[in-house]
């Protein structure tokens, strides 16, 4: 079975079988049956690269709905299931103006997986206005609710990638947003600009989203047209007192302040300095205008993406001694 539709990266790489489910008593018969055999679940497959054939049960999660399950005058919980494409749900929550996603639009893939990397764009996470999930463990079946505590969200980081990593499948999320009040934010200096551009100075949540959608639109390849997976690598966080011996010998490297001691460097600025943006290596390439983001030509095999990754990684460790780590799931 070809998972090439099925990953953003357009990786042609079989499965050597596949089933969708789409509700959860099919997931538990699913997972039930086959206990004895390998298996590899899929979401959106926005976050992955595909390096070979995948030697298991693919279980691809299809669960589909959304609605309200509580609310009162200013807030309103609303809970999806992990199938629904995470823009599509977006949308879906700023015409109801219910405030708090907004500056995630656009991003791929869909909602099951956006706990497991905290998905965050434009100075937004989903841990900001993540309540709460609901998973099962693949094991026995087990149904699990995953607090927000529990997760341990970091920057691009959650439970899901570490203690419990493939042990559970994610089956909905439940989401705190305003109904009035709303927390605007938009001191992402990209987003400032494209406000000003148009002349808007109280922004609505509807023209927030539009903001970030005209910026991602931009930078970002649309995944349908060229493939990939967003941001390849993460954001390398230094300490303070090392980023400065580097900040010397490199004065205008950008950095941001995270903590007292942290400082985080865009990684798209280090891979850009080192030569590598737009560059094509047969159809494997590093995308012109964000140079974070690696894209299939065509027919790039995921090998053939992660020796440019690979190569992207020793250059900028050879140049700014700083290590750069990948953010997308390597298989
Ligand atoms: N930069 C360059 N050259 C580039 C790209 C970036 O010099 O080719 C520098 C620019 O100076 C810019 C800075 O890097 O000021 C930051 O760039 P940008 O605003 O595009 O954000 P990013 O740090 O590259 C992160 C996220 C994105 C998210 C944006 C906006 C990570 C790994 N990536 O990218 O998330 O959309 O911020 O918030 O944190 C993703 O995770 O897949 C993703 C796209």
């Amino acid at each position: 079975f070809s998972l090439k539709k099925y990953n953003t990266f357009g990786i042609e790489a079989k499965a050597k079988q596949f089933v969708a489910v789409h509700s959860n008593a099919e997931l538990k018969t699913i997972l039930k049956e086959h206990k004895s055999y390998r298996k590899f679940i899929l979401g959106g497959g926005s976050n992955m690269l595909l390096t070979k054939d995948i030697d298991a049960l693919v279980i691809h999660i299809d669960l589909k709905g959304k609605k309200i399950i509580e609310e009162n005058e200013e807030f309103v919980w609303v809970e999806s299931q992990a199938g629904e494409s995470w823009h599509a749900f977006v949308l879906w929550t700023i015409d109801q103006n219910f405030g708090g996603l907004e500056n995630m639009s656009l991003i791929p893939g869909n909602v099951g997986t956006t706990p497991v990397q905290n998905i965050g764009a434009y100075g937004t996470e989903i841990k900001d206005t993540f309540v709460s999930c609901e998973a099962i463990t693949i094991e026995n079946q087990e149904v699990k609710t995953f607090l927000k505590e529990e997760c341990h969200f970091g920057y691009r980081e959650s439970i899901f990638k570490n203690e419990a990593k493939d042990q559970y499948i994610i089956t909905s999320v439940v989401f705190k947003l305003t109904k009035k009040n709303h927390k605007i934010n938009t001191s992402y200096g990209d987003i400032t600009s494209e406000l000003e551009k148009n002349n808007i100075s109280n922004p609505t949540l509807k023209e927030v989203s539009n903001a970030v959608i005209a910026i991602r639109q931009s930078k970002l390849p649309d995944p349908k047209e060229l493939g990939n997976s967003g941001s390849f690598f993460k954001n390398p966080i230094l300490l303070k007192s090392d980023f400065e011996k580097i900040h010397q010998q490199f004065p205008e490297m950008k950095y941001y302040n995270v903590s007292e001691t942290e400082v985080k460097v865009p990684a798209g600025w280090l891979i850009e300095q080192a030569g590598f943006k737009g560059k094509r290596f047969g159809d494997a390439g590093i995308h012109i205008n964000q140079a974070l983001v690696l894209v299939n030509y065509g027919n790039a095999t995921g090998q053939d993406i992660l020796n440019v990754s690979k190569n992207i990684q020793q250059t900028i460790f050879k140049t700014f001694g700083i290590h750069i780590e990948a953010e997308v799931n390597v298989i």
